[in-house]
């Protein structure tokens, strides 16, 4: 039998350097043949950012067994519910997303009261961490009141410490706020915005980031890796995000190792700075730039040449903001449109994503999310360990 699934690119807008996102119609995910599993797959992977249209009535454990086809060797739970966390370890993620009963791992993520019972969750309110506890200068009630807004943070998903980087991340649009468009502002004295629609999320291609280095910085960073903190939410401390939403702000205080919730040496993670794409071979400069506490950068080739560790969060943070300060600009920026009943699915080992906040008075807003914690570590393109 062959798939009848359809898979559209999105188009790209005039003035767009953002060439990814494809939406895929004709498919039925409680009802998912393995032909049909496999073209969303691709999708996925070549796309890596895709909107499956017409969900409405996705059974949550349906959702979960979708992102687990992806990963069978992976263990059977929700990225954020591994046995590292804990209220005391969310630090900045803010208290852990309520599972769904029966979903094996899917939690709701949001704005606002989700009824008397959603699915089984009994009266929860949905808080996701805005912008105004990340940045480094918030806007003001009155500012975001009139329709103003940022990007939260750019990330991928993972609890880092003790379990590896989710591969797919996948969130049903239950519920969209409604109300006028919003405008994205950068705060950075560079005058950008992007006009939005509410109650969507924002995404940046960390494979097009790669391509924009030089020769140069690409043979070190294919050769390089870095390692986050031990407890990486509650390690960052009062540092702060930039306003663009991308990258640290100067200023703050991470928590010292002595002071983070009990840790063992052998959670923490050494990741290669490039990840390779396993079906189209693309590469992709990722580091979530918030927990970093080491870089390992190497100079030459196949494990050869001079190894430099750079442990000043200072050095790092300036290192890193000139390299990705080259996205993170509006024609780069994806901001897929979905609606009520669509899926989005994307490779958290190849974009960066972030929700961008929109007044109360537009009302809830219900994402189901899913995202399990990989099997494996991400490849690099060389062996860096
Ligand atoms: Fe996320």
């Amino acid at each position: 039998m062959t798939s009848k699934v359809i898979v559209t690119p999105v188009p790209v807008p005039v003035g767009s350097n953002a060439k990814f996102g494809a939406t895929v119609t004709g498919v039925d995910l409680n009802h998912l043949s393995n032909e049909d599993f496999d073209v969303i797959r691709q999708a996925i992977y070549t796309h890596k950012v895709v909107i499956v249209k017409d969900q409405h009535d996705l059974l949550p454990v349906k959702q979960f067994d979708f992102v687990y086809r992806l990963d069978p060797d992976a263990e059977e739970v929700h990225g954020f519910a591994t046995e590292d966390v804990t209220d005391e370890t969310t630090g900045v993620l803010g208290p852990a997303f309520k599972v769904i009963p029966g979903s094996k791992g899917v939690t709701v993520v949001g704005q606002g009261y989700q009824g008397d019972d959603h699915y089984g969750l009994k009266g929860i309110t949905a808080g996701s961490t805005t912008h105004v506890d990340a940045h480094a200068e918030p806007l003001s009630p009155a500012e975001m009141a009139s329709g103003q807004t940022r990007f939260g943070a750019f990330h991928f998903d993972g609890v880092i410490y003790g379990a590896y980087p989710s591969r797919v991340t996948t969130l049903r649009c239950v519920k969209a706020p409604r109300g006028p468009d919003l405008t994205v502002r950068w705060d950075d004295d560079s005058g950008r915005t992007m006009t939005v629609k509410p109650g969507l999320t924002a995404f940046i291609d960390s494979a097009q980031l790669y391509d924009m280095l030089t020769k140069e910085e690409r043979i070190v960073v294919d050769n390089s890796r870095w390692e986050p903190a031990p407890h990486p939410y509650v390690w960052t401390g009062s540092r702060k995000i930039r306003n663009c939403g991308l990258g640290m702000a100067p200023g703050g205080e991470t928590v010292t190792l002595d002071k983070l919730p009990a840790w063992t040496e052998e959670k923490v993670y050494q990741f290669p700075m490039v990840w390779v794409n396993p079906v189209t071979g693309e590469r992709s400069f990722q580091i979530l730039p918030d927990v970093v506490r080491k870089l390992y950068l190497r100079t030459g080739t196949g494990g050869e040449g001079k190894e430099h560790v750079v442990e000043d969060g200072e050095e790092i943070r300036t290192w890193l903001n000139d390299i990705i300060d080259r996205i993170c600009t509006p024609e780069n920026i994806l901001i897929p449109v979905y609606e009520e009943g669509d899926v989005v699915m994307f490779n958290n080992w190849e974009v960066m994503h972030s929700s961008i906040d929109y007044p109360l008075s537009y009302g809830t807003r219900t994402m189901h999310q899913c995202h399990i914690p990989s099997s494996t570590l991400p490849v690099g393109p060389v062996a860096v360990a």
